[in-house]
């Protein structure tokens, strides 16, 4: 599976890939769909899935990953 980060926008999922809420219950996804993109600056009418409304809401997506952890040696 693969997750692209979309700049100042959603996560964009590639298919296959099962969506399910806090209690495990699945949240269908369209039919037809190769990838979908979740919300992830909170201003979606339309969660999980982006709605556009990044592109008015002043989302900036612009955080770096955070860098791994060293592992110990040894
Ligand atoms: S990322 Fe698109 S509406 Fe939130």
């Amino acid at each position: 599976m693969r997750i692209r980060f979309r700049e100042n926008g959603p996560l964009v999922v590639e298919m296959p890939v099962e969506l399910v809420d806090h209690q495990g219950n699945p949240i269908p996804i369209p039919a037809g769909k190769e990838m979908v993109a979740l919300c992830r600056c909170g201003a979606s009418k339309n969660k999980p899935f982006c709605d556009g409304a990044h592109k008015s809401c002043g989302f900036l997506g612009t955080n770096p990953p955070p860098v791994p952890a060293p592992t110990p040696a040894g």
